[in-house]
């Protein structure tokens, strides 16, 4: 039987498996991505840090950019529209650890977009080329690109870019195979994806709705080198081990709501021990939907879980749930 899961190398970079974590705003920050290694991601990605705030030196932006051994091998990814503070913000990633700098090219929110940056970049092949160039050049990790299929269905953009990222010396393309204009939603296009991997000479990575075995294989059908999981890793960091054993023709062990729950937990302790009890508590309530379902009145234990306040609370909560 072929073999889906191997070391990756990307550049100058061996990823230890080529099953990643995708960056999600809000999501992907140290305490999540520490989680998903030990859940047997490859590479972790960290949400999207603007590289014109970093240019501001934003503290918030700045915060973002903080690695810890334990999160490692980590892809920081960064985003903006000129070739000076994408360079910056490129060598800055390098400087706090990253293993991988990634420029997204794929975000489709308005207030990102106005300013020139994400998914509209994919307009102009020829500036996003400049972008990618800067940034190789700043640095000596490995760059890579993550931008989609294209803008509208039907239209394939993915191709060029791919190739225009490859000629400017990126190591790796990540490809959300869906159209921009479809945000998240709906089945990947992997007729597309595939033009796209058949059009390059450099690993692609392939993303868009993999929660299994069997969803993954399609990728790796495609044509894709990797794969990168974004949502059904949250509410289940062990994705990766579980996609890892199904495509070697084992049984996953699926995740008890019980056991869903305690992690959760450990989760809600590392956000509380890395932000403060207000912040991590904040951060932890906006996934609570991933986490807290699959077991009688989750609907009400989470309505009882977004009022809490401290972590001795949510543990009392937690404590006297029945599975
Ligand atoms: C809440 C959320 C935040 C996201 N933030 C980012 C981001 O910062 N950078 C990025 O390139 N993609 C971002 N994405 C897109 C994901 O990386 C991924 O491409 C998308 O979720 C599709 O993968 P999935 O179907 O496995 O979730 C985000 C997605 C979600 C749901």
């Amino acid at each position: 039987m072929t073999s889906f899961i191997h070391s990756l190398k990307i550049g100058s970079f061996r990823a230890p498996n080529n099953i990643w974590l995708a960056p999600m705003a809000g999501v992907t920050d140290g305490p999540f991505r520490a989680l998903c290694l030990r859940g047997g991601a490859g590479v972790v990605c960290a949400e999207m840090v603007s590289a014109h705030a970093l240019h501001y030196a934003n503290a918030r932006s700045l915060r973002m950019l903080r690695i810890d051994e334990r999160e490692k091998p980590v892809s920081m990814q960064i985003f903006g529209a000129d070739e000076q503070t994408i360079a910056q913000a490129a060598l800055a990633a390098q400087e706090r650890g990253a293993d991988i700098v990634d420029i997204n090219a794929g975000c489709p929110v308005k207030k990102i977009n106005k300013a020139g940056a994400g998914c509209v970049l994919m307009k102009d092949p020829v500036h996003l080329g400049r972008l990618v160039a800067a940034a190789v050049k700043a640095v000596s990790v490995p760059v890579t690109l993550k931008t989609r299929i294209g803008l509208k269905n039907g239209v394939l953009l993915g191709d060029e870019i791919a190739r225009v990222a490859q000629n400017e010396g990126a190591a790796a393309v990540i490809i959300h195979a869906r159209a921009a204009e479809n945000v998240h939603n709906g089945e990947p296009d992997l007729a597309a994806l595939a033009k796209i991997c058949a059009s390059v000479q450099i690993p692609v990575i392939g993303n868009g709705g993999i929660k299994d075995g069997a969803t993954a294989q399609k990728f790796f059908d495609a044509g894709c080198s990797g794969i990168m999981v974004g949502r059904a890793a949250v509410g289940n960091p062990f994705v990766f081990q579980n996609i890892c054993a199904e495509l070697a023709g084992k049984e996953s062990a699926p995740l008890t709501a019980r056991r869903r729950v305690e992690i959760y937990l450990a989760l809600i302790e590392e956000n509380v021990a890395h932000y403060g009890e207000k912040i991590g508590i904040g951060r932890s309530k906006k996934t609570a939907g991933y986490w807290l379902r699959d077991f009688p009145m989750a609907a009400e234990v989470r309505g009882r879980f977004v009022r809490q306040e401290t972590l001795a609370g949510i543990r009392e909560l937690f404590a006297g749930l029945s599975f």
